[in-house]
């Protein structure tokens, strides 16, 4: 068993370099242009090991081939499929390739996107017995380096990536899937503080609502950034730059408000009746912080965002706690 994750190790190391070389290559010239066009350097597409997959449909089960992997373990690695009529191909075909790295900078998979429109826009190698996607975080090789107290968690590859090249290096993403405990409590062993990144559409907005009581439960410290009006942290950089993307940072307001402003949307604010029923809430989970110096804080800003006096709102805490519910 440690013999086979070593070798898929390897095949995988084999396949980055390959997809490297493609991307150098005449045959790569769309792809690199691609990325260039995305306003990646060479030193970052060296970085982070970016290729390309070519048009060919077996050349990288042909290459691997030469250096004597038999078909069932290169399929064990995700890198082949194998078709009953037509044999062994490569899985990924004309696509810029991301090579996934663990914390030790291993080759655990890939993320391939097409460069135009098709879908779907990632395909991702699936799961292998070095491959857990709930268990590892693009970027971590590089993030776990960085000295800034927290880590800036954001969706996708590319965002990851335009944040490293502007500096933020403690960037990292879950690959594609909902943020999970397994996350969280590998995020822990680095940081206590995790900035939230996420899209601007929808999505992105429930995602990091689902996201903060996951890391919250694990002991970290969780804030959300804005990242309107652009869709994303890759395209908030290249509009707005470093500089206010800092802003953002220094202005994030802490999840725990995030949620509260989402909550409004469920009550006539408006009414005093409203606000009340609103206030409950609020009073209620305030009651999920067990520090009681933290609930402190917390009812203190809710009290001066929401305009009522801190020591009223101690008090429908407090009520709220020993009536439950
Ligand atoms: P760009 O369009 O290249 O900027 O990608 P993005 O990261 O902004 O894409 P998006 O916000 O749509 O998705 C975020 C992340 O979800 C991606 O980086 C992928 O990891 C994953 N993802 C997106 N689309 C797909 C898909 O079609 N299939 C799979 N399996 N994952 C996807
Ligand atoms: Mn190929
Ligand atoms: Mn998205
Ligand atoms: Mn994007
Ligand atoms: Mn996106």
């Amino acid at each position: 068993k440690a013999d086979l994750r070593a070798r898929i190790l390897e095949i995988n190391k084999l396949a980055a370099k390959y997809f490297y070389a493609q991307l150098k290559a005449p045959q790569g010239k769309t792809a690199y242009d691609y990325l260039k066009n995305r306003e990646l350097s060479d030193e970052t597409i060296l970085a982070f090991g970016l290729g390309y997959a070519n048009k060919y449909s077996d050349d990288l089960y042909r290459y691997l081939k030469t250096k004597g992997y038999s078909d069932e373990i290169l399929s064990q690695a995700g890198l082949i499929s194998i078709d009953e009529k037509h044999g062994p191909y490569d899985k990924f075909w004309n696509r810029v390739m991301f090579p996934i790295m663990d914390a030790n900078s291993r080759v655990i998979g890939f993320g391939g996107r097409v460069m135009g429109d098709a879908k779907p826009k990632y395909l991702n190698s699936p799961e292998t017995v070095v491959f857990d996607k709930s268990r590892n975080l693009y970027g971590l090789h590089r993030a776990r380096t960085s000295r800034k107290p927290y880590f800036l968690l954001c969706e996708g590859y590319m965002d990851v990536i335009s944040l490293h090249q502007a500096g933020f290096t403690n960037a990292v993403a879950s690959l594609g899937t909902a943020l999970t405990s397994g996350h969280a409590s590998l995020i822990k062993r680095y940081v206590k503080e995790v900035y939230l990144t996420y899209d601007s559409d929808e999505a992105g907005t429930k995602a990091a609502l689902r996201a903060a009581p996951i890391l919250r439960a694990a002991g970290i410290t969780a804030r959300v950034i804005r990242m309107d009006p652009y869709k994303d942290p890759d395209e908030f950089i290249k509009n707005l730059g470093a500089e206010a993307f800092e802003e953002r940072i220094r202005g994030a307001r802490n999840s725990f408000m995030f949620d509260l402003e989402m909550l409004e949307k469920d009550y006539d604010m408006a009414s005093p009746e409203g606000k009340t029923e609103f206030l409950k809430e609020a009073a209620r989970r305030l009651n999920t912080f067990d520090e009681e110096i933290e609930r402190g804080n917390y009812i203190d800003a809710v009290a001066k965002a929401y305009s009522v006096s801190s020591q009223d709102l101690r008090k429908l805490v407090t009520r709220m706690a020993v009536e439950g519910g």
